[in-house]
């Protein structure tokens, strides 16, 4: 068993808006959320929740509230009690797994991602033929094969931004990117911008290099919407001013579609981003896992390192988001003296990519334009059948239109999400709701629906959605207006 745990205070944090205005009992409300955190993963297995007196003070609610809580959750398997130590979090059946692998019966709609690339079982038969003019050599490779680093450096170059390909490592993902860059350029205790909401993963990876965050609110742009939506303009001078005034060391940003919430950033706001974080020494991560999964976008703006000095940004990339998460390739675009820390720190934690990933990824980047056509057209059926489904089965729901990206960041109107993604189970989806893109159990009012799913997958997903919302009692009252939260 491991020895984490959380605090009173760390909970109270995670668990937000528990109670999000809606009637029922206060015990079951605390222990459905404390449930969706551990199926989540925001509270890992055997994690010990703090001690019932502690936390009923916490959440000014009475002893009786919480000892019902951990009660209930006991009975559903969701909490074990170990004599003198307190209760640890359980997943019912999984006795210390995480995350817990989705019922074949559940739509799995927590994962942004796209089916795999139709022909990609072809393209990795060529690639095998390949493989024997390899097998000489030791297979060990932690920096990328020469003519895979080649095809990504000249796709940054049809991108607008002249690359070599000593300035690439390729990885094991964009997540394997993100975790090796946190590890060099975070000091334990220095400062990382993030956007809020953002990409979880990536600030798990900044935090457990010992970064503090400094998240900074991002919103979807969209002019039908006023109020409550901060303009593009506040938002990037939010950045600067989080940039100048806390001296991070790095920044993480998505500055194309930005996962959840489908904002990118201009090319005036990439310069005075870049102008900043040169001025301070900041390096700015840029993820650009989804950048070319452009719909309709009016222009695409350069990657953002053509906008500064050289070394201000780090870009990474992956071929998770166009090809399949199961192409586990991803790649690093960094000044070489960075490159060349990289590798160093890179050994400890593995020894290289797979060669034969690698023979089908240079075969992928030669035809990306032909993929990205496919994509383009499957995300403009998959947004545009979002938002007329959402128009007619959740008219009170704002969804910002995005002109790329692979998800949209709903708003609910309520602070009903965990909620209703709790409900979502119970109608066979699985759905990350809002709190999940954000630290300290924010966006309550917000989910992320993917619009990469194929269109069937995301209607069933949406009805499903329907469905849990008219099975939370609570709910059904503010949908026919009678709570003000609700606009
Ligand atoms: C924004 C973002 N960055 C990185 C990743 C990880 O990508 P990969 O599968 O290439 O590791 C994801 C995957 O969901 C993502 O959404």
């Amino acid at each position: 068993m491991s020895d984490a745990s959380l605090s009173a205070r760390a909970l109270q944090n995670l668990l937000g808006d528990w109670r999000g205005g809606l009637p029922g009992a206060a015990y079951l409300a605390l222990a459905d959320r404390v449930r969706l955190l551990v199926l989540d993963g925001r509270v890992s297995v055997d994690t010990r929740l703090p001690a019932e007196r502690e936390l009923a003070d916490r959440l000014g609610v009475s002893r009786t509230t919480v000892t019902a809580a951990y009660r209930h959750l006991r009975e559903q398997g969701y909490l074990r009690s170990l004599r003198g130590s307190g209760s640890v979090a359980r997943i019912p059946g999984a006795p210390a797994v995480l995350p817990v692998p989705p019922a074949a019966t559940h739509l799995d709609l927590s994962k942004a991602a796209p089916p795999a690339l139709p022909w990609l079982a072809e393209v990795a038969r060529d690639a095998a033929d390949e493989l024997p003019a390899h097998l000489g050599d030791s297979g060990f490779d932690p920096i990328g094969m020469p003519a895979l680093r080649q095809a990504i450096a000249d796709r940054y170059g049809v991108r607008g931004l002249p690359t070599r390909s000593e300035q690439i490592m390729v990885t094991i993902g964009a997540q394997h990117a993100i975790g090796l860059l946190a590890r060099v350029l975070v000091g334990r205790g220095d400062r990382a911008v993030i956007e809020a909401p953002t990409y979880p993963h990536a600030y798990e990876a900044l935090q457990l290099a010992g970064a503090r965050l400094v998240p900074v609110p991002v919103a979807p742009h969209d002019p039908r919407f006023d109020g409550g939506v901060p303009p593009h303009g506040d938002e990037v001078e939010a950045l600067e001013r989080a940039l100048a005034r806390t001296n991070p060391s790095t920044a993480y940003l998505m500055p194309d579609f930005q996962n959840p919430t489908g904002r990118s950033l201009d090319a005036d706001a990439r310069r005075r981003l870049l102008d900043v974080a040169a001025r301070q020494g900041t390096v700015v991560i840029a993820d650009e896992t989804t950048a070319e999964l452009d719909i309709d976008r009016d222009r695409a703006p350069l990657p953002l390192a053509a906008y500064g000095p050289p070394g201000t940004a780090v870009l990474i990339g992956s071929l998770g988001k166009t090809v399949w998460g199961g192409v586990r390739i991803g790649w690093i675009r960094a000044e070489p003296p960075l490159i060349r820390r990289l590798l160093a720190a890179r050994l400890p934690g593995d020894l290289g990519t797979p060669i034969l990933e690698q023979l089908i990824a240079t075969r992928l980047i030669g035809r990306m334009d032909e993929i990205l056509e496919l994509r383009r057209s499957e995300l403009r059926a998959g947004r545009d059948r979002v938002e007329t489904l959402i128009a007619e089965l959740f008219p009170d729901w704002r969804v910002p239109h995005v002109d790329g990206g692979i998800a949209v960041w709903i708003g609910l109107g309520a602070p009903i999400s965990s909620q209703l993604a709790l409900a979502a189970r119970a109608q066979g989806l699985l759905i990350a709701a809002g709190p999940r893109f954000g630290i300290d159990g924010a966006f309550e009012r917000f989910l992320r629906l993917p619009i990469c799913q194929p269109v069937a997958e995301t209607e069933a997903a949406v009805h499903a959605l329907r469905r849990a919302w008219e099975s939370m009692p609570g709910v059904a009252a503010a949908d026919a207006g009678l709570l003000p939260a609700v606009v």
